[in-house]
Formats: C-alpha cells, sequence, structure tokens
C-alpha cells in the first residue's frame, strides 16, 4: 500500500474475529516497527505478545477489576485534565462515534459495555504491550509512540487492525505477573490487534481532524 494511503485510511478497530494472530505475523511487524528512530538509536521499547492462554489470564483479571471500578494505577498516570482545545475534540470524538453507533447519551449501559470491552482486548485473541525500563523518561516514551505508530500502520498495511489503548496498562501490576517482570518495567500501552470485522459499525468510524489552519502556521 501506498504510505499516503495507508495513513489516510487508517483507523482505530474495535471488533475483532476471535483468531489469533500468527506468531510468525507478528514478528515480522514488530521487526519492521523497530525501524522507527529513536534518540541516539536507543531503542527504549520492549514489547510482551499476549496470545491464548495469556490473554484468558489477562482479559479475566481486568475485566474485573473494571467492572468492580478500580480505577487502577497505571504507571504514567492518565490525564486528569484538558485545555480547552483538546477538550473540545475529545468531546466530539465522543459524540460522533455514540451517534453512529445510534446509542443515545443517557445510555449509560450500553456507554458502559463498549468500554469494558476494551477489558476483552475488543473480542480479539492478541494483544501487544509495550512497556520500557523505569529509568528511562519523557523523551524514550516520544521514541515509543513512533515505535507503535509504525505497528499501527504496518499492521493496516498487512490487513490487520488495531486499537491503540492506554485502558489496557491501567492495572499494570497484572501484565507484570502475567509477563513475569519485575517493578522496574513500565507498561505504556497495550494495542489490541487481529482480524477485525470489516462490516461492524464501529470499524467504519472515520474520526474528524482539525483544520490545517488551526494546527500550522507558516513563517516567511
Ligand atoms: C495513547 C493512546 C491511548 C488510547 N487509548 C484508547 C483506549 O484506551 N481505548 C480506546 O478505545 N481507544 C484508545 N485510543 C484510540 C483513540 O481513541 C483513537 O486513536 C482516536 O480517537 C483517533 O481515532 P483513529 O485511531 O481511528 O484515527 C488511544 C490512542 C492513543 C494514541
Amino acid at each position: 500500500m501506498d504510505l499516503t494511503e495507508c495513513i489516510l485510511t487508517r483507523s482505530s478497530k474495535r471488533d475483532f474475529k476471535n483468531i489469533p494472530v500468527p506468531e510468525d505475523l507478528i514478528k515480522k511487524l514488530i521487526e519492521i516497527s523497530s525501524h522507527a528512530p529513536s534518540w541516539a538509536n536507543s531503542q527504549p521499547w520492549k514489547v510482551a505478545v499476549s496470545s491464548g492462554k495469556t490473554s484468558e489470564f489477562i482479559k479475566e483479571k481486568i475485566y474485573k477489576m473494571a467492572m468492580e471500578g478500580g480505577q487502577g494505577n497505571p504507571d504514567f498516570q492518565f490525564p486528569e485534565f484538558w485545555p480547552e482545545e483538546q477538550s473540545k475534540n475529545i468531546a466530539e470524538t465522543g459524540r460522533s462515534r455514540y451517534e453512529i453507533l445510534g446509542i443515545p447519551r443517557d445510555d449509560a449501559e450500553k456507554r458502559k459495555d463498549i468500554s469494558l470491552n476494551n477489558y476483552l482486548f475488543f473480542g480479539s485473541q492478541t494483544a501487544i504491550f509495550i512497556y520500557m525500563n523505569e529509568k528511562l523518561g519523557l523523551w524514550s516514551a516520544f521514541d515509543c509512540g513512533m515505535f507503535v505508530q509504525n505497528i499501527l500502520l504496518t499492521a493496516h498495511d498487512m490487513g490487520l487492525g488495531a486499537c491503540p489503548q492506554a485502558y489496557l496498562v491501567r492495572y499494570p501490576d497484572i501484565l507484570r505477573e502475567a509477563f513475569n517482570l519485575g517493578s522496574a518495567q513500565k507498561f505504556i500501552l497495550g494495542i489490541s490487534i487481529g482480524y477485525y470485522k470489516k462490516e461492524s459499525p464501529i470499524n467504519n468510524i472515520k474520526t474528524e481532524r482539525m483544520q490545517l489552519n488551526d494546527i500550522l502556521k507558516y513563517y516567511i
């Protein structure tokens, strides 16, 4: 796929078939994605891929925690405040998503179901977790972001769907237990990945972007 087409047609997928992604394909995806740039080529990212029984273990535990309303203890604190401009973008994205899905504002139960689906990898059997050493800082998290974007674009190019999810790292102690990692390893993001249901309305949402004029000023 042409790069511009790949960037413009990628979107987050949130309804997967219950089929695992073959290990060989995930390895190829991560190898390609690891060609991302990073500060002095430091390559701070580490990847734990969950499939089979490991996915069952994680899903069961994090879903239960979320059902009980646990806010968790993410290694990187979730934002508690957004400036007005970002707050507007977030509200507009949420509003249009629920409108497309035909879910009224006051249907708290349906909205909760969609939210809880995060913790079930949106139906996929496979998820990719990105973590890094606690001694690394903001710049390394930035590098991991570029690595993640490579994963999302390469997955799309391979015909796979993916959804980057902060929610998947809300309960990092469970992840450390599942992957047998020490407390020095900090989870940045989870990505549900798999074969997505092409006709599912939630997989056909194209989110809006701000006008170029609102993000770019050109100085000569
Ligand atoms: C750091 C990060 C965290 C995200 N966390 C979640 C999440 O927990 N659950 C979810 O459904 N989507 C999550 N998303 C996906 C965004 O909602 C999505 O990228 C955004 O609405 C733009 O839509 P698009 O990816 O389809 O272009 C996250 C995206 C990023 C980059």
